[in-house]
């Protein structure tokens, strides 16, 4: 499959997690504590419980002071807090202060999504002459890892200050929401000192399987949800997309968006065509297919607010971009300090495999068999004019 890893990239890898990866509590964290009053690139606080499991808040501060908060409940980031143009800041993601706002299920906000990010058609599928029947959990299809996904789950985490990074680890056990084989996934978050927010998803497998790692962040560019995403100007360098049927499943079409309002190939605002998209409720849930045909880390899309001068790059080495505004927000979940969470509150841009992939042959395959290694990366990459 297009994801296994290309070499260079399983050494960047080994050796981040060879920094970071001891039992807890790391020599990383030991360290930590000594040298607190110390400006340290990784902080870890207190975050609560969930499964009787202990969760933290991981801080990773990088040299200018740009602040990135991940819990390895999820694997959920919950903050990432930048300049604007005039010097204001305020979090770019949607995210709560506490546990209790995650524990209560929002729509996956900031999480990571697996085993298999996106849909799966009835959540059935085959992999040879086996068939699977998955959780259903999104009407009769499979969405997100299903019931109880990636984005509910307690993650094992360490860190090293050096870059700053955090490795998040979970083994999805053989048969859980459906899905064969033990599975275990690393996540490896890392902040750079240009406001490079990296994501390193490497996962293998004991028996044959479908895989989709993904993030679910919510970006609003002005900071403040309060405001809609409909003024952003966004590009995504894809010449098709996947059209869905009412259930947002793909057709199977690579439908050209040439002439529709999907063609986002020259910059444009998001508001500007989303009425003519269809869909129930309207607006962007489809995944495009990018340009990028070789698997190698690309710019995927940019994203920019003029009223903040705030710019979002994605760099990708997957094959599509799930773009979502946001549409089944409705203002019943509330942000931290109350305020309703609308419609078209925020986007996501997620880096991706297509939709239901195990059922449609003609897409990048999911597959990840024993032996292989499952590896892809993603960069979210902020800056501000
Ligand atoms: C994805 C899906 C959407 C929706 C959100 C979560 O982006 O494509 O349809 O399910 O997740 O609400």
């Amino acid at each position: 499959m297009r994801t296994i890893a290309r070499l260079f990239s399983a050494m960047i890898f080994l050796t981040i997690t060879h920094m970071s990866c001891n039992n807890a509590p790391n020599k990383t964290e030991e360290t930590q504590a000594a040298t607190s009053s110390t400006a340290a690139a990784v902080t870890k606080q207190d975050f609560g419980q969930a499964d009787g499991k202990p969760v933290s808040l991981f801080t990773l501060t990088n040299k200018k002071g740009i602040q990135v908060k991940i819990t390895n409940y999820g694997g959920i980031i919950t903050s990432w807090v930048v300049p604007d143009k005039s010097g204001g800041k305020s979090s770019i993601v949607l995210g709560f202060d506490s546990l209790s706002g995650y524990l209560a299920k929002p729509p996956y906000f900031g999480a990571l999504v697996g085993r298999y990010g996106n849909r799966i058609a009835k959540g059935k599928f085959k992999i040879g002459d086996s068939s699977y029947t998955l959780a259903t959990n999104n009407g009769k299809n499979a969405l997100h890892g299903g019931v109880k996904g990636f984005d509910k789950q307690v993650w094992d985490a360490a860190f090293t200050d050096s870059v700053p990074a955090l490795t998040l680890s979970y083994l999805s056990k053989d048969g859980e929401e459906g899905y064969p084989g033990n599975l275990k996934v690393t996540v490896v978050y890392t902040l750079s000192d240009d406001d490079e927010l990296g994501i390193e998803y490497n996962a293998t497998t004991d028996k044959p399987t479908v895989v989709n790692l993904t993030n679910h962040s919510y970006f609003n560019l002005t900071g403040n949800p309060s405001n809609t995403i409909l003024n952003h100007v966004l590009k995504i360098d894809a010449d098709a997309y996947t059209p869905v049927d009412a259930s947002l499943i793909p057709t199977g079409v690579l439908q050209p968006v040439k002439g529709t309002p999907f063609d986002f190939t020259t910059p444009t605002a998001i508001g500007a065509r989303i009425a003519q998209t269809g869909g129930n409720p309207v607006g962007y849930d489809h995944n495009f297919v990018l340009n990028n045909k070789d698997g190698s880390l690309k710019l995927a899309a940019v994203v920019t607010d003029s009223v903040s001068g705030r710019k979002l790059e994605v760099y990708t080495t997957q094959p599509g971009l799930q773009f979502y505004t946001g549409n089944f927000l409705d203002g019943s979940i509330k942000t931290s300090d109350g305020k309703p969470i609308n419609k078209n509150a925020a986007l996501c841009l997620e880096t991706q495999h297509f939709p239901d992939s195990p059922n449609q042959p003609a897409f990048p395959s999911t597959v990840l068999k024993p032996g292989e290694q499952y590896h892809s990366i993603t960069k979210y990459k902020l800056s501000v004019n």
